[in-house]
């Protein structure tokens, strides 16, 4: 099947033993699924191929941050890659251990700061010389000294889409490869900063090797002349995951990929980070959509559904492909369609010219939308955020209930 986990059986179709067609009537549209199994066999494939190097995997909470999930890569023992305030309090909330957390992003704020410190978080990947003077002064304040990590901006080209590449100089983040020796230096010096690590990440959706060893090579030299200079790294830290296979990408094996990394590390006993989330969630969720509307057109037809792009904006950011399917196989009628959603916008589509067997208030399943989905729904067109559940064999759980419009008045005032 085009997803792990998804199958067909009679027509219909099944996402680990649970019918997709009972979660519709059951839970309504439009609505998450995620599969645990998945998730689970996503994160152990990290920890096989790195097995033997013990690294810590902190799961990126950006690319889905439900409670339900977070806690089940916390019981598996994952660390996580948060990059603002309100993530480490879902991880805290999820009973994840702050001890394993380590802090990204470009401009954390003193009260963020100050918190991670507080919670004893793992490591703070420092983004600018800014941002150095910031952790120092609140970490001498609070009267202890932050792990830190500089993150370094390669300038290597990951081939992706441009919006969601990170690590060339035209970049914001990180700090230039040029500079590093001068901050670590000055890093050493200061009493609230204990140098601990290095880390880069250049983008998302990588489907090539090159990059990624492009990178930790330009990292390692790094390395290298700071034990020159007395100053030992103790840990490593690649970035976000490998890409995943949205329509027809071609991956290298999890193997293949391991293996060219410890290559590269070689003896130098650093421990090793990795901050995978598309990776792991990505191709574990799927969106459950109703079909509200046929329209058929002069030059293309739509089918009109309940989900838009305030539930899931990839393909209009992106221009991301997304795989269609029916949920309940039709043997006749299938004809072109654009699957567009119902904002107020022509931006609002979902897929694009796939061939589909459909009628009006048929169920559709939009797949790998497990990541960077309802992480990045909102209210645009005041509309409630979609429920979510998560399959566990023949079990559903409601992991969230759909908002409601309650939810989305209650903080406003009405000033007359
Ligand atoms: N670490 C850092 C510092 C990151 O910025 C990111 C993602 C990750 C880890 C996780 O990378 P991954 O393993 O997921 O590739 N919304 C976009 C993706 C944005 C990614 C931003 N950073 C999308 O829907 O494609």
């Amino acid at each position: 099947m085009l997803m792990q986990q998804l199958a067909r059986q009679d027509g219909q179709l099944f996402y680990e033993g649970v019918s997709l067609e009972a979660i519709a009537q059951k839970f309504g549209t439009p609505t998450f699924v995620y599969s645990r199994a998945a998730i689970v066999a996503n994160y152990q494939a990290y920890r096989d191929a790195f097995s033997d190097l013990s690294p810590l995997i902190c799961y990126a909470v950006k690319a889905n941050s439900s409670l339900s999930v977070l806690s089940l890569l916390a019981e598996m023992g994952a660390g996580f890659d948060i990059v603002s305030m309100g993530e480490l309090q879902r991880v805290i909330a999820a009973g994840g251990d702050p001890g394993k957390v380590i802090f990204s992003g470009v401009a954390k704020r003193a009260e963020e700061i100050e918190f991670a410190l507080r919670q004893g978080i793992y490591c703070f990947n420092i983004e600018s010389e800014s941002e150095l003077h910031r952790v120092n002064a609140v970490a001498s304040e609070v009267g202890t000294r932050a792990r830190i990590t500089f993150r370094i901006n390669p300038d290597v080209d990951p081939k992706t889409h441009p919006y969601i590449s990170t690590g060339l100089k035209s970049n914001k983040f990180g700090v230039a490869h040029s500079e590093a020796l001068r901050l670590y230096r000055l890093a050493a010096d200061m009493p609230g900063i204990q140098i601990h690590g290095i880390e880069c990440h250049i983008g998302s959706q990588i489907t090539k090797l090159s990059p990624f060893v492009d990178a930790l090579r330009r990292l390692l030299t790094l390395v290298d002349q700071l034990a020159d200079r007395g100053i030992e790294i103790e840990h490593i830290d690649i970035g976000g995951g490998r890409g995943i296979v949205y329509a027809d990408e071609k991956l290298v094996p999890m193997s293949v990929f391991a293996e060219a990394i410890k290559r590269e590390l070689g003896e130098r006993g650093l421990q090793l980070l990795l901050e995978p989330g598309r990776s792991i969630v990505g191709d574990a969720g799927l969106l459950l959509t109703r079909v509200e509307f046929l329209k058929p057109g002069e030059t293309k037809n739509f089918a009109i559904v309940d989900a838009g792009m305030n539930d899931l904006i990839r393909p209009t950011l992106y221009d991301a492909f997304h795989g269609v399917v029916a949920v309940a196989e039709r043997e006749r009628g299938a004809r072109v369609y654009d699957v567009v959603g119902p904002v107020c916008e022509s931006g609002d589509w979902l897929a694009k010219e796939r061939e589909l067997a459909v009628l009006e208030g048929d169920t559709l399943a939009i797949l790998c939308v497990g990541a960077y989905g309802m992480a990045m729904a909102s209210n645009y067109n005041s509309r409630n955020r979609p429920a979510e559940v998560l399959v566990d064999g023949d079990a559903m759980h409601l992991i969230r209930e759909r908002e409601r419009f309650e939810d989305q008045i209650a903080r406003e005032r009405i000033v007359r």
